[in-house]
């Protein structure tokens, strides 16, 4: 993050959440917030998502905007379920523009939204100017996950360790150091269970298939030139192993195919690249 702006991958990750609302490809998750709050009209969305000047191909945008939907309906899904089994917490880590808390339909459930205190300020004067009210049962908690502690941010923000919550922590992961991840992972291991976590990795560059390392290496130069470099990767047995060795007893990690095939009910198709995964981990007792 570049200090004193508010995070441009966030911004890029709501416009493909967006135009994922208005374009034709299978609707894997409905936001109807998500075109308000990036700000801009479905013509100018379409005229960025299809612009010719982008360095990715249509296919691959495509494919990228479909995970980015089917994330956020795992981790919408795994709210529910947390919800139907008794949790009243959740905790988004690295909210960005996320409209979970604004159209928040368990009405007996707190939201914290935690992230950056220079993103959260603009997303605050989005909400504003998108005219979308705050809900009574949402708080804010800023903090810096590399120099602030979760701990007393969101014992800031109310919220109660001695009671079950679901965590939701997407897009985030890549972008801090693997201290950090390390320390948010005993944190949130550490809650009252049952408590679950969502959230999403890369694989490590040595993992690119030959022909996806130009592609790869580009995207990961476009990140850092924003000031926001990728700087932490895992394959999914080591998060696996740093999961179970933090305390969570069940793994559910899927690959982008899978989890976007799981929604739309077809069969995964080959890809040629390594793609991100997604995971829900969960702590029993
Ligand atoms: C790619 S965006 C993802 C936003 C949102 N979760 C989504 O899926 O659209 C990355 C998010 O991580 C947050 N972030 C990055 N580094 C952070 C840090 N050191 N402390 C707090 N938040 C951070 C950014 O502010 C931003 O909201």
């Amino acid at each position: 993050m570049q200090l004193g702006q508010p995070s441009r991958t966030a911004l890029a990750t709501a416009y493909a959440r967006a135009y994922h609302q208005i374009a034709s490809e299978p609707r894997i998750f409905t936001d109807p917030l998500a075109v308000r709050i990036a700000g801009i009209t479905p013509e100018q969305l379409a005229d960025l998502e299809t612009s010719t000047s982008q360095e990715d191909d249509t296919d691959m945008r495509r494919r990228r905007r479909l995970f980015l939907a089917a994330r956020a309906r795992f981790a919408e899904d795994t709210v529910a379920d947390a919800v139907a089994a008794g949790s009243r917490q959740v905790v988004i880590l690295g909210a960005g523009l996320d409209t979970f808390a604004y159209r928040n339909p368990h009405p007996e459930v707190r939201v914290f939204e935690v992230d950056h205190p220079d993103t959260q300020e603009w997303k605050r004067q989005r909400l504003d100017a998108a005219d979308i009210a705050l809900p009574a049962a949402l708080t804010f908690a800023p903090v810096d996950f590399e120099s602030q502690t979760l701990a007393a941010g969101l014992a800031a923000a109310g919220f109660d360790r001695s009671r079950p919550a679901v965590f939701i922590w997407l897009g985030v992961v890549m972008y801090l150091t693997r201290d950090t991840i390390l320390d948010t992972l005993r944190f949130v291991a550490g809650q009252t269970p049952p408590v679950r976590l969502v959230f999403d990795y890369l694989y490590p560059a040595s993992a690119a298939l030959p022909g996806e390392v130009d592609q790869r290496t580009a995207r990961a130069d476009r990140v850092a030139a924003i000031g926001e470099p990728w700087l932490s990767f895992f394959t999914a047995d080591e998060i696996a192993n740093v999961l179970r060795e933090t305390g969570f007893s069940q793994v559910d990690d899927r690959d982008a195919p899978n989890l976007i095939a799981g929604y739309l009910g077809i069969t995964p198709r080959p890809v040629a690249t390594v793609p991100p995964h997604v995971l829900c981990a969960i702590r029993t007792a």
